[in-house]
């Protein structure tokens, strides 16, 4: 697909009904063919709906609350990215169990041993508005000229509407976790009730990994992954590919960490056309997504 606004080179590739960046196409053999363990666990989304949050305290909560290994290693190192060329699928299928794996594929494209391994999945799902404006943000922190969008927010907002940005389409992302919502092994998270109710949603994973956890446990999961502390935090907010020239000076990786930002951002038109794209693929299943708390 060509969309001269990603870079020199088309940046952007389509497989089974959804768009991919081109280390995902490169591997997609690898990809279904991964061994799979039962006592994986994963965390899987559509970029910037808060995986990282997710990330850490499921690393917290299946680590009995040890803050000292958390903050000894990046979240890259303990909890890598699946389809990501670092540290690669190779590396990852060495890991010691359980392994924490985080991916940004839809379920469908998980490795095919989900299938019969039935790993825990907790998936976590944001609004389209402010997952769009984090997304851009995003990718102008990025100095890799073949990765960058070149093009204007209102551009990338249409680019986003119009599923031409990577693991897009975003609703049809968030439409097949919903669907398989009942499975047994697998959670489903809105960020707008981490926000709403973090101990909550602490708890129920706790709850979902059948791991014991103690209530001043939570309480303290709780304030070492509220936003400004994961902010500060450099085991998980990213500044290390500022260290390795990848990502631009004075930038942060955790830009705001709010509902409803998307305010400033977004003009009526393109509220309007998300608005649809919810009402057109998600409402009708149920699916409670709000922008606001
Ligand atoms: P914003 O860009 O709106 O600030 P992901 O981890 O999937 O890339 O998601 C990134 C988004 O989650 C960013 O949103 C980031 O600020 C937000 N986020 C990260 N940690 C958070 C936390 N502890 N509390 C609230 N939001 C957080």
């Amino acid at each position: 697909i060509k969309v001269p606004q990603y870079g020199r080179k088309p940046q952007l590739f389509r497989y089974r009904g959804f768009v991919y960046p081109d280390f995902v196409v490169n591997d997609v053999k690898s990809i279904h063919q991964f061994d799979v363990r039962e006592d994986d666990i994963w965390v899987v989304s559509f970029p910037k709906s808060g995986t990282t949050w997710v990330q850490e305290i499921v690393y917290l909560v299946n680590n009995g609350a040890d803050f000292e290994s958390a903050g000894a290693a990046t979240i890259e190192e303990r909890f890598p990215y699946f389809e990501w060329i670092v540290p690669g699928l190779k590396s990852i299928e060495k890991m010691p169990s359980p392994r924490l794996i985080k991916s940004h594929l839809p379920l469908t494209m998980l490795p095919n041993q989900m299938k019969d391994k039935k790993p825990k999945i907790i998936y976590i799902a944001r609004n389209p508005k402010d997952t769009v404006v984090s997304y851009y943000y995003f990718l102008t922190k990025f100095v890799i000229e073949d990765n960058i969008f070149n093009g204007t927010f209102d551009e990338y907002c249409q680019l986003f509407i119009d599923d031409f940005v990577h693991y897009g389409p975003w609703w049809k992302h968030v439409k097949e976790a919903w669907e398989r919502r009942e499975q047994d092994n697998i959670l489903v998270l809105f960020y707008e009730d981490l926000q709403e109710n973090i101990h909550k949603a602490v708890w129920d994973i706790a709850g979902f990994l059948n791991k014991p956890i103690t209530e001043a446990q939570v309480n303290d999961i709780v304030k070492y992954c509220s936003f400004e502390t994961m902010r500060n935090n450099k085991a998980v907010n990213y500044d290390w590919l500022k260290d390795v020239g990848a990502a631009k000076e004075g930038e942060h990786f955790m830009r705001k960490g709010q509902v409803g930002d998307w305010k400033n951002h977004l003009n009526k038109d393109i509220v309007d056309k998300l608005d649809q794209v919810v009402a057109t693929h998600l409402t009708p299943l149920g699916v409670p997504i709000r922008d606001t708390l």
